[in-house]
């Protein structure tokens, strides 16, 4: 009998079974394909992999001139580049095997099925058998989505296969102008293609505070993103050298021929045939329906990650694993999903956390925010990065920090060290108080701090509404 047999080894399945190995239980992972999930193997790993690439392509082509040097015939090695992503790939995989095998974690190559409150058949490669086990955790992820009569194909790709493509497509279109599709265009427009993103909604990015998403979309047309908003794809069909997809721009009747189309319009839960539907409950969408705790109504059977609500983010996925087993262990372990950050690793980054200045107003919080620009950073203005700004927002009364928005150099990790002082209930003023180095990029959310409490020392201040 074991204590937890874990489905799904991702970055929700292999955390859980690691934090469930440290606290001395007896764990076994199943995996019917390869350890990592989609993160490590066809996800967030591989995509920052290209994403690293193209763009140090890309600026070698473009922005090292401005610095004084001159690069002549830039040529760059598709299948090179490939191999160094596979490589990456394999390492990470490679050693979170590893890190299995040194936490003595059982791991069982197969496919799951739950039979029951506690038991799990297992079907490896020679057999058939049935564990028992006294908790069981789903973590089996997610696939892309399609739409109706745009299936996946050689020519329309998801984006595991845009993550593997052999040749830079000519022109490309992608549907669905959100994190997977900013990021993908993205690597494709810089090694070449011509690429028109087509976005069904009429506002761009809507989670971002709308000065911010504006800056956005002009730093990506600027880079040769044709996006096109508010869009309704009519068809699309093969042709002799490809594609042609037709679509309403708007009200206008639009038509391209291209030669891949990236299908990039959100994922759905993995949940086929994991279980009878009379065990579990799913709801309308897919999902597996748990509560603040991710503990479904069976009381022995739990659920992380993408397989349930809440954003389908790796690290949300990794905390949720640590809550489980710890609470499976007797620990009263919760997870502020209010905290949870989100990042578009476009470059620059987009990154954001907390409530949006639309969401304060809608719940008619007062509060105070301020912003600060890269342009007047002496850090992002060297280094030639002075695209975007800081935007923060606080509880008027308690001063604390409710959201921070950040388009700009280093906006992930710029993020992360307010993210510290929300986590921590830190208010606004005191967190101003942290001495930042000079001359980093970070200094751009310190002086947006400062500016929210009307004590920029680097930008006017302004009285600020609260
Ligand atoms: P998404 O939800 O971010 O974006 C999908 C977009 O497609 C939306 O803007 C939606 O309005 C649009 N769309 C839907 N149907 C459409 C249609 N018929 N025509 C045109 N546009 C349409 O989903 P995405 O980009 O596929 O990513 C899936 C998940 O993976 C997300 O939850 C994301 O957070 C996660 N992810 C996170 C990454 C990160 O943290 N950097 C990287 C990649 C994925």
């Amino acid at each position: 009998m074991y204590d937890i047999l874990i489905i799904g080894t991702g970055p929700a399945g292999y955390v859980a079974a690691i934090r469930a190995a440290q606290l001395g239980m007896k764990v076994a992972c199943i995996e019917k394909s390869s350890v990592g999930g989609t993160c490590l193997n066809i996800g967030c790993i591989p995509s920052k992999s290209l994403l690293d690439s193209s763009l140090k392509y890309h600026q070698l082509l473009n922005e090292y001139d401005e610095h004084g040097i001159e690069a002549k015939d830039v040529k760059f090695d598709l299948e090179k580049m490939m191999s160094r992503k596979e490589r990456v790939v394999s390492q990470l995989t490679n050693g979170v095997e590893a890190l299995l095998k040194s936490n003595k974690i059982e791991l069982i190559e197969g496919s799951a099925k739950i039979l029951s409150s506690e038991s799990v058949e297992v079907a490896t490669k020679d057999k058939i058998e049935v564990l028992t086990t006294k908790n069981i955790i789903i973590s089996t992820g997610s696939r892309p989505s399609d739409l109706p009569d745009i299936k996946i194909g050689d020519h329309i790709l998801d984006s595991e296969g845009a993550l593997t493509l052999k040749n830079v497509p000519r022109n490309l279109v992608v549907i669905g102008a959100g994190v997977i599709g900013l990021e993908l265009g993205s690597v494709w427009s810089r090694l070449g293609s011509k690429v028109t993103v087509i976005e069904a909604q009429h506002e761009f990015l809507p989670m971002l505070d709308p000065r911010i998403s504006r800056q956005v979309l002009r730093e990506f047309v600027s880079q040769g993103l044709d996006i096109r908003l508010g869009c309704e794809i009519l068809d699309v069909k093969e042709t002799d050298t490809g594609l042609n997809i037709n679509f309403n721009d708007k009200d206008e009747a639009r038509s391209l021929d291209v030669e891949k189309i990236i299908l990039a319009v959100g994922r759905k839960p993995n949940t086929k045939d994991l279980f009878e539907e009379d065990l579990i409950p799913l709801n309308e969408k897919g999902f597996i329906e748990v509560d603040n705790y991710c503990q479904t109504p069976v009381k022995s059977i739990w659920a992380i990650g993408d397989v349930v609500r809440g954003p389908m983010l790796a690290h949300k996925a990794s905390e949720e694993a640590i809550m489980v087993v710890e609470r499976i262990h007797g620990l009263n372990t919760e997870l502020n999903y209010d905290h949870v950050p989100n990042v578009i690793y476009t470059h620059p980054e987009i990154a954001w956390v907390g409530q949006s200045e639309r969401e304060l107003k809608e719940l008619n919080v007062d509060f105070k925010s301020g912003s600060f620009p890269f342009l007047a950073s002496g850090r992002a203005l060297a280094a030639g990065e002075t695209v975007g700004s800081v935007n923060i927002t606080a509880d008027t009364h308690t001063d604390r920090i409710l959201g921070i928005q950040v388009f700009g150099p280093s906006a992930s990790e710029i993020l992360q060290q307010g993210l510290v002082a929300m986590d921590n209930d830190i208010t606004s003023e005191k967190f101003s108080t942290t001495v930042f180095s000079h001359p980093t990029v970070s200094e751009a959310l310190h002086e947006a701090t400062l500016a929210m409490n009307n004590k920029a020392i680097h930008i006017q201040n302004r009285k600020k509404r609260s």
